[in-house]
């Protein structure tokens, strides 16, 4: 029996998925709204840049059950400039959503359908870029979880300009969760599948141009969602969540959560082959999402939000829970120590709140960072996000600011402000959902007064499902990449 086939009972054909449905609803359609509507307070002047997020946004009814993972990628972004904002969401145009746009119907089956039957031949998924975004020689790159080509989008119009080969030298794919480290502007990606070696890595120079790529051997194929990167190392993850071999081999795929095997955490050198690689062993468990990594003398600390008890079903009789359970993280807030010297990983847990989606300052990725502002999820039953939490991931302590009844967060970003003096002198820019009035807001929080509430909401005159991965792309940023491209051309 497939997880497929255990998930769905007779009537499940009949339900609806919420996923669907409300928040989730997807927006069919592609708007530019300039000079938005300021709600309340006023949009800070030093805002330069784009606050940008991916998400599922299906353009049809799909075949078979939905899951949250199988939408058509979108990006709703919020360009900032001059104390004005500008709103456009635009679908990420991948081959699959062409080919389904010219048939008028999907085509193809998401991830908890059968295998087969998808023009995609041995493929059962299609990749919907549809979970991260950053921003990298630039492009938008919009990235799938399961690992797909990397689609490459303007960061201003989100137009599609198409795969991201790299200047032809991608041989792989790229999952989500690539880190960029803008101090060096390199690209560090991972990919992951079911041929060996099961887990692929590598760097891209800041032209775009693949410098470094090695494969990593696993025991079989694993899930691996993230990874982290220190100034020196990088971080890739063997974590005892997997299909089933016995439903692979039969061509399934079954979620199995093997509690005798321990976590692993290879740790390599930035630009170190497959046989460097230092394995580290930790408690099993789960991670979805890391906040960070950096070097303390000869330790590497790595802070993830860890799910201790991965339970894919959890309500045998009711199918849509089962469904949801494979989605819905419990993850609490957890540092690793990998000790260099002696090979030892120490390893605490930070809080015992149900926390998610992680947002630092992207400027210090693989550096040593102080505050993480994280999602709390709601007790519904969908992935709701009700609260943000900022983190002291040095001492534990913490600071929560409910966003208020009916509203619900996405993940957000940090904008250091110009001339900052302090990590959380900073802006955080989120999409607020509001599931009473179905209207999206755009909320500005000051990162160091919290619990002031946003200090500005920004209206945008179309629904923004709830969805994924966000990035913060600043002008600079832009403009640099910009003025590198000139002097090449
Ligand atoms: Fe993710």
């Amino acid at each position: 029996m497939s997880l497929n086939e255990e998930l769905v009972a007779p009537a499940a054909a009949a339900l609806t998925n919420p996923y669907l449905e409300g928040p989730y609803a997807p927006q069919p359609d592609e708007i530019t709204a300039t000079d938005l509507t300021v709600l309340h307070g006023a949009i800070p002047k030093d805002l330069d840049g784009v606050y940008v997020r991916n998400g599922p946004n299906p353009q049809f009814a799909p075949i078979g059950r939905y899951h949250w993972f199988d939408g058509d990628g979108m990006l709703h972004a919020v360009h900032f400039e001059n104390g004005r904002a500008t709103y456009r969401n635009r679908y990420v145009r991948t081959a699959e959503f062409e080919a389904e746009r010219a048939a008028g119907t999907a085509l193809w089956r998401g991830v908890i359908e059968p295998w087969d039957g998808n023009p995609a031949g041995d493929r059962r998924e299609r990749n919907a870029a549809n979970t991260d975004v950053v921003f990298h020689h630039g492009n938008l790159l919009a990235t799938w979880y399961r690992a797909g080509k990397p689609y490459a989008l303007d960061p201003i119009t989100l137009e599609t300009k198409g795969i991201d080969t790299f200047n032809a030298t991608l041989t792989c794919e790229v999952s989500a969760h690539a880190k960029v480290d803008e101090r060096t502007e390199e690209f560090i990606f991972f990919d992951y599948g079911i041929h060996a070696p099961h887990l692929r890595y590598g760097v891209a120079d800041p032209s775009g141009t693949i410098t470094h790529f090695t494969g990593i051997d696993l025991p079989g194929p694993r899930l691996p969602h993230d990874m982290a990167i220190t100034e020196n190392y990088s971080i890739l993850m063997d974590l005892p969540l997997y299909n089933d071999p016995r439903a692979a081999a039969a061509g399934r795929f079954k979620l199995y959560f093997d509690r005798e095997l321990p976590s692993r955490f290879a740790v390599l050198p930035r630009y170190g082959d497959g046989a460097e690689v230092r394995w580290f062993e930790a408690a099993p468990g789960y991670i979805y999402h890391t906040v960070n990594a950096w070097e303390e003398g000869e330790e590497i600390v790595m802070v993830a939000c860890r799910v201790s008890k991965p339970s894919p079903v959890t309500d045998r009789a009711n199918p849509i829970a089962q469904l949801l359970a494979y989605l819905r993280p419990e993850a609490t807030l957890h540092r690793y120590r990998f000790d260099l010297r002696t090979g030892a990983t120490t390893e605490e847990p930070m809080d015992d709140v149900n926390t998610e989606f992680p947002a630092i300052d992207q400027g210090r990725t693989g550096r040593h960072g102080r505050w993480s502002y994280q999602m709390r999820l709601s007790v519904d039953h969908t992935m709701l996000f009700d609260a943000v939490i900022k983190y002291d991931v040095v001492t534990g302590a913490k600071q929560t600011q409910p966003f208020g009844p009916g509203i619900a967060g996405s993940e957000l970003t940090v904008v250091p402000r110009p001339d900052a003096t302090a990590e959380d002198d900073a802006w955080l820019t989120m999409f607020a959902f509001n599931t009473d009035t179905q209207k999206s807001e755009v909320w500005i929080y000051d990162a160091a007064d919290l619990g002031a509430g946003p200090v500005c909401r920004i209206g945008i005159p179309a629904r923004v499902p709830l969805g994924f991965h966000a990035t913060w792309v600043s002008g600079e940023r832009m403009r640099s990449a910009a003025d590198d491209s000139v002097e090449e051309s």
